[in-house]
């Protein structure tokens, strides 16, 4: 458990978020991940066509006249139905699937688990890493690459056996878990004919809710733009991570709004964005949480390396003029040496009080 407060003096490192004007709502009745009766904890995206519900679509009779109707597979359909939703929708409203990806187990996650969470909060997360690990913007564990390479293979298996539509645009956070996932995800798809390129860009607000943990600081633009050499990376772009600073963490409320103004950058782009159907970002856990909360979508966690689709509307509201709000960020009290470990709380050994100071040098 963190401990938490506001602190206004603080004020002036608040994030400051462009509001864009747009309303963002899940489109039920597609995938069984929106349905209440699946349950989240037990899915494997991978068993049942990435969730997608086997069923027809009102816009099915359109396609009867193709002589391959009856080999038609779910995600061809699907496709078609979303094609004509905003083929017939107006100007100012979108329809996107995005494919929401977690990163694959990397060395944080292993260490929460190894040190449990209190203690993992309240000291160790602080930290870049001990002896032996390094935690610090988390590589992939040997698992974590494994869930990658299932990702892939599945991704494979849907292009040969549904002749899904691959993602015409790919995003992903600039933490290096999330570049590797995407990196082992996609490299070396035989992809279908036609179909966008993997050439994803590297986006920095769909980078993991920003905490006081080492594992939210991400390498500076010069390492990453040397691990990953051809991905763009969004103009903008700092040379040093400026979001994170180990003493302020974010806010639901700042990550929603965060999370509002990223997706604010992908639907809309430009005149024929209505084309750019399919969307691959690949996010974390806390991101795309806050992602399902701004589109209105049920709760939904995901394991290490599983992918959720949505089928998300897009309304632009009023005008388009944004405007600046500012959400306050909060400090998160810890310990300065190992926590008692036997406490479900922040509790430092010979009762010395929690502090806010930055521990990682
Ligand atoms: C859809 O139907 C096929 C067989 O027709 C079945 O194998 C598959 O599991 C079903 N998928 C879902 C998501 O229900
Ligand atoms: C460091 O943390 C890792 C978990 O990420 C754990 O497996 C390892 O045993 C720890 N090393 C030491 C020296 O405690
Ligand atoms: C980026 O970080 C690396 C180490 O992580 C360092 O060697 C390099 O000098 C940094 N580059 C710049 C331009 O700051
Ligand atoms: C990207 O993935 C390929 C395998 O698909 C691998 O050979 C390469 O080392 C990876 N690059 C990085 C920087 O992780």
């Amino acid at each position: 458990m963190k401990v938490s407060v506001l602190v206004p003096a603080l004020l002036g490192l608040a994030a400051s978020v462009q509001a864009v004007n747009i309303e963002y709502t899940t489109v039920k009745g597609f995938f069984l991940q929106d349905e209440t009766s699946t349950d989240p904890s037990t899915f494997d995206y991978t068993a049942v066509n990435f969730g997608l519900i086997n069923r027809t679509y009102p816009t099915d009779h359109l396609l009867k006249h193709l002589s391959d109707y009856n080999t038609l597979t779910q995600w061809e359909r699907f496709y078609h139905q979303v094609r004509e939703l905003n083929e017939w929708s107006p100007r100012d409203v979108e329809y996107k699937v995005l494919f929401l990806g977690r990163h694959g187990e990397g060395w944080h996650n292993a260490a929460e688990s190894y040190y449990g969470t209190p203690a993992w909060n309240c000291y160790w997360a602080e930290l870049n890493g001990n002896s032996s690990a390094t935690w610090f913007d988390a590589s992939l564990t040997n698992n974590g690459i494994a869930q990658a390479l299932t990702a892939h293979t599945f991704w494979q298996k849907e292009i040969d056996e549904q002749r899904i539509h691959t993602p015409d645009n790919y995003f992903v956070s600039p933490l290096l878990r999330t570049l590797q996932t995407a990196n082992l995800t996609f490299t070396g798809l035989s992809l279908p004919k036609g179909s966008a390129a993997f050439n994803p860009t590297i986006k920095e607000l769909f980078r993991e809710g920003i905490s006081i943990h080492t594992c939210d600081h991400r390498h500076n633009r010069s390492t990453i733009h040397s691990l990953f050499p051809s991905w763009p990376i969004e103009p903008g772009f700092s040379e040093e991570d400026e979001l994170w600073n180990g003493v302020t963490a974010e806010t639901s409320d700042a990550q929603d709004a965060r999370s509002a103004k990223a997706l604010g950058e992908v639907f809309f782009t430009s005149a024929s964005s209505k084309k750019d159907m399919f969307v691959s970002v690949t996010s974390h856990s806390g991101e795309i949480s806050s992602i399902l909360r701004v589109i209105g979508h049920r709760a939904f966690s995901l394991n290490t390396g599983a992918i959720i689709p949505v089928l998300i509307r897009a309304k632009k509201q009023g005008d388009q003029h944004a405007t600046t709000s500012s959400v306050p960020w909060t400090v998160s009290a810890h310990c300065t040496v190992p926590p008692v470990t036997s406490a479900s709380a922040c509790v430092c050994p010979s009762s010395a009080a929690p502090v806010t100071t930055l521990l990682s040098a």
